[in-house]
């Protein structure tokens, strides 16, 4: 059988070791490469691993990356990226393998890359080298200077060769095979991007050089003192200037130490000093265990504020810069991440490294995911398979020995979504022996037999509750050994709250209930970043790529986009949210103090200041900066405010903001960390009517019907409908209950999915009628119902006209839910509504939007922690979110006034509490378009006012919405005035 369908792991290599960096010499092979793209993988032949092959006519490309995603040209023009045809492009599926579940054979359109490059060594450096892959996606067998030096699988992990280099040129050929044996044991949820995706090097080996090395460095929180070994292959002297260590390797030392963890990333840097090599230290000292069914750090509970990371860039794929993996450690420390999973594969070693270096604790997994086999009912799957047992020990060989070194690495996490099989019980056997210094995870196995986690993915709020009190149910097909095992473990939520298109919801409610128990340890929303590519549509609109937009079955569809972050590494309004919610330090204020309760891992808040202010109506009236007394991780303070003791009419916020005292690595000066705020003073009553008001007048009708009017309105007569507000021409106001739908709108699993139900109910294309407009002497009456077509379910709504005075307009609305609000008889499903209230269109020129309420970003019944009670005020195209699949988005909630000006024209709304969007297109624009693009200026401004709209939940991949966030029909009554 071909090397790329066998089942063992690769050949020729070198054994695996710690990734580290040395003063050996090391030169970058990237750059750019000669490439031949062949159909099969047994193609053109070997002929190009000559060193003397003419690749003359070959085109070039950019290595690191994924010819996927590049265009390759003809020599001399290397161009920037453009997404190759659907034959050999990009491909994504979620569970789905793109091959025949058929292992190990693959099938013969195997498009096989060939990849060349000449290049020149310096004329001193020569003989034996170590040349080092850092990720190849899925296969690749390599020749150097014409001879085979071996081949390899594990596309997220490293493979190393020994070369013979020459003084002066010397060629390096590689064959990469999109697919192989490797690929079913690479199922992950993303796309499928072969190539030469990380660095290629090449490493000096000095005569006696250091090979390997291990650092063990324990922290003893009791004594306080730290205990070094570094472990090598050749004789080595450890040297950490820092702390006055000189001692051989091998030695171990105690000496008193600052111990490493995410919130104080203390690293001591050293030198591992050999006969003819000095490696760099970065030495952490931690001590990591599971005791009493709790993840201890330094013997101290932590606290795991993650999210899964997936490495994305949208122009380079899996290939990303320096910079773009420091950018995402920087965006997750400035949004109170401490944790990451490096789901589902090892991430570039160089990020770990800044893990490191900044302090993020890590869950580290493996490249191991088999999710495919389950359209087999698992028949096959490679963890129950003897003969899979090399090719999976291989890939946690190679991830533990390149990462055992790093002090952010707290757990190691054998795979994702594989099933059980006995491979794992050898998988974890060797971890156990080689690194006894890290706890184990594997969710899938609902024995938990190799974890010493208990974990499961996208629980409902009750069920993580159950969890909490330790009564949930039994898991099928495990015995009571097992089950009671399981039961002493620590929980860690591997993945929660589907952040995909507008959402997540409930993140708060997830972090109390996490909170609320020591059985948990933390856990990680699903997940960091969009995998959407830029991209371009025919007419050269930019847009971002998804699934669907390829050409190929099966396909994931639009399920790559359900990051925190937009592909482009914009945050999305639930980032912002998921920083409020995971704030180590939760500030309580009352009328003239505020409370903070520290709830770091170990932390004070010395690194803290508290800027206060105090607001009324969103206008500033005084406003501070105090220092926090001590307080240690766990413990309360209390400060008090110097608010003024003047009275202040109307509604006043007191706003107490934690920031940075100082520049952090990760952070300027004055970035916040957690936000409170406090009613001061409630709003006043509003003003009584002083009379009954303005009286209703008939205008003479005239051909085709008059008007009347009613202070600053002017209604049709026959239907009621307000035609004009003072100047403003308006359609509308009429009752809208839709929303365009979100991504968790159209959940999965039959009974998730409302939008399908809101779509065969006609929610999106009700008809209004009327059946009487009533005229008293101060009020216009306005009945009527609106319901869709084919159905006999509706709302009547009676909307009560009055003018307070020359310039306001009230409305009083009452509706009542008539009809059997199920979608069919025999289905017999219950419609949520998504919203309760009115739409009207504005003339476009009213384009700017202030409010006092919610702000400055949007919020939804179940994602307003990252919003605060302020005036804001924004352009109607800014108050959009651009959601890469279009969608309901923008709402601001818990609205006092709003006003709409532009053109030397205003509208004013008050009322109840409402929430607002103001958009140029309407909900069924939003649903209608496929992408941002496709929205276009309807030359209005649609106005939707509601009394109340259902929560985002994260259906997409979870449970329902929660009842507490879903809209009841009971009659309902509520009030806005216009003001002109
Ligand atoms: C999980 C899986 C992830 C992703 C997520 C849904 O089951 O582990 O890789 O597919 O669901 O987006």
């Amino acid at each position: 059988m071909s090397y790329w369908q066998s089942m063992e792991p690769g050949a020729g290599r070198r054994a695996p070791r710690a990734d580290a960096l040395s003063n050996a010499r090391r030169m970058s092979l990237n750059g750019t490469w000669r490439f031949r793209l062949c159909p099969t993988a047994m193609g053109t032949g070997a002929d190009f691993t000559d060193p003397s092959f003419d690749d003359a006519d070959w085109d070039e490309i950019h290595v690191p990356g994924h010819w996927v995603l590049q265009e390759v040209t003809p020599p001399g023009q290397l161009a920037p990226r453009s997404l190759r045809g659907t034959a050999d492009g990009p491909l994504y599926t979620n569970t789905a393998l793109p091959i025949p579940i058929d292992p190990p054979r693959v099938p013969a359109e195997n498009p096989t890359g060939d990849h060349r490059l000449v290049f020149t060594a310096p004329q001193d450096w020569h003989g034996k080298a170590v040349l080092r892959f850092q990720g190849v996606d899925s296969c690749a067998k390599v020749w150097f200077n014409g001879v085979e030096l071996g081949w390899s699988t594990g596309s997220r992990l490293p493979a190393e060769y020994d070369v013979e280099l020459r003084p002066g040129r010397n060629v390096l050929a590689v064959r990469v095979h999109r697919w192989s044996a490797g690929t079913y044991l690479e199922d992950q949820d993303m796309w499928w991007l072969p190539g030469i995706f990380r660095d290629v090097e090449l490493l000096e080996r000095p005569p006696n050089g250091i090979e390997d090395h291990q650092i063990h460095a324990s922290y003893d929180h009791r004594s306080g003192t730290g205990t070094l070994r570094v472990d090598t292959d050749v004789p080595a002297r450890v040297e950490i200037p820092e702390l006055g260590i000189v001692v051989p390797a091998g030695q171990e030392i105690t000496l008193p130490v600052e111990p490493w963890s995410a919130e104080h990333p203390r690293l001591y840097r050293g030198t591992l000093v050999g006969e003819s090599e000095i490696v760099d230290l970065a030495v952490g000292f931690r001590t990591v265990t599971v005791e009493n069914g709790a993840l201890l750090v330094n013997g101290r509970r932590v606290f795991l504020r993650g999210v899964n990371r997936h490495e994305h860039d949208p122009e380079t794929g899996r290939a990303l810069s320096h910079e773009t993996m420091l950018r995402d450690v920087l965006l997750m420390k400035q949004h109170n991440i401490n944790a990451v999973r490096t789901s589902h594969y090892p991430p570039h070693p160089e990020f770990l490294r800044l893990c490191d270096e900044f302090g993020l604790w890590v869950v580290e997994e493996c490249d191991i995911e088999t999710h495919g086999f389950i359209y087999t009912g698992w028949a096959g799957n490679p963890p129950a398979q003897p003969m899979w047992r090399d090719a999976l020990l291989d890939r946690i060989q190679r991830m533990v020995e390149r990462d055992k070194n790093r002090p952010s690495v707290i757990v190691w996490s054998m795979a994702n979504e594989s099933w059980t099989g006995e491979n794992f019980d050898e998988l974890e056997q060797w971890i156990r022996e080689r690194d006894p210094s890290r706890p184990l995870m594997y969710e899938r196995d609902p024995s938990y037999r190799n974890s010493d986690f208990y974990s499961i993915m996208y629980p409902s709020l009750e069920t993580l509750e159950a969890i909490g009190r330790r009564e949930e149910e039994r898991p099928a097909g495990v015995s009571d050994a097992e089950d009671d095992r399981r039961r002493t473990l620590p929980f860690l939520l591997c993945e929660y709250a589907h952040a995909m298109g507008n959402g997540p919801g409930s993140l708060a409610d997830y972090h109390r209930i996490m909170r609320s128990s020591e059985r948990f340890c933390g856990g990680f929303v699903w997940e960091w970043i969009d995998h959407g590519f830029h991209h371009r549509d025919g007419e050269g609109q930019a847009f971002v790529m998804h699934g669907s937009d390829v050409a190929h079955r099966p396909n994931g569809g639009r399920f790559c986009l359900d990051g925190l972050l937009f592909a482009d590494r914009t945050p999305s309004p639930g980032l912002r949210e998921l920083a409020a919610v995971l704030s180590p330090v939760v500030i309580d204020v009352g009328r003239a103090t505020a409370t903070l309760h520290n709830e770091h891992d170990t932390l004070g808040l010395e690194h803290l200041e508290l800027a206060w202010r105090v607001e009324t109506e969103g206008e500033e009236s005084a406003s501070g900066v105090l220092d926090i007394p001590a307080c240690a991780a766990g413990e309360t303070v209390s400060l008090d405010l110097p608010v003024p003791a003047a009275p202040l009419e109307g509604e006043t916020w007191i706003t107490a903001e934690a920031r940075l005292r100082r520049e952090e690595s990760w952070a300027p000066r004055g970035h916040v960390i957690a936000r409170g705020q406090g009613l001061l003073e409630p709003a006043g009553a509003p003003p009584e009517p002083a009379s009954a008001g303005i009286e209703v007048t008939l205008l003479a009708p005239r051909p085709g019907g008059g008007h009347l009017t009613l202070g600053p309105g002017r209604f049709d007569p026959l239907t009621g409908a307000l035609v004009e507000l003072g100047e403003l021409p308006t359609v509308g106001p009429e009752v809208d209950l839709y929303r365009a739908p979100t991504e968790n709108d159209r959940g999965q699993g039959g009974h998730n999915d409302l939008a399908s139900v809101w779509s065969a109910v006609g929610l999106d294309r009700m008809q209004h009628r009327t059946d009487a407009v009533e005229i008293t002497s101060h009020s216009l009456q306005v009945l009527g119902r609106s319901a869709p077509a084919a159905h006999g379910h509706g709302v009547a709504y009676h909307f009560e006209w009055s003018a307070p005075d020359e310039r306001s307009l009230e409305l009083e609305v009452t509706l009542d839910f008539t009809g059997p609000w199920t979608d069919t008889p025999f289905r017999q499903r219950d419609i949520l509504v998504p919203r309760i209230g009115l739409r009207m269109a504005l003339p476009r020129e009213l384009d700017h939007v202030e409010w006092f309420g919610l702000g400055p970003g949007e919020s939804y019944a179940d994602s307003r922690h990252g919003a605060y009670v302020g005036r804001f005020g924004a352009p109607v195209d800014a108050l959009q979110t651009n959601y890469p699949v279009p969608q309901e988005n923008g709402n601001r909630q818990e609205v006092r006034w709003l006003r709409l000006t532009g053109s030397d024209r205003s509208l004013g709304v008050t009322g109840s509490r409402f929430s607002f969007a103001a958009r140029r297109w309407t909900a069924q624009d939003l649903e209608r378009a496929r992408h941002p693009h496709d929205l276009r200026d309807s030359g209005k401004v649609w106005l939707t006012l509601d009394h109340a709209q259902q929560g985002l939940g994260s259906a997409s991949c979870g449970p329902a919405l929660p009842e507490q966030y879903r809209l009841d029909r009971s009659p309902t009554t509520w009030r806005v005035v216009f003001t002109v």
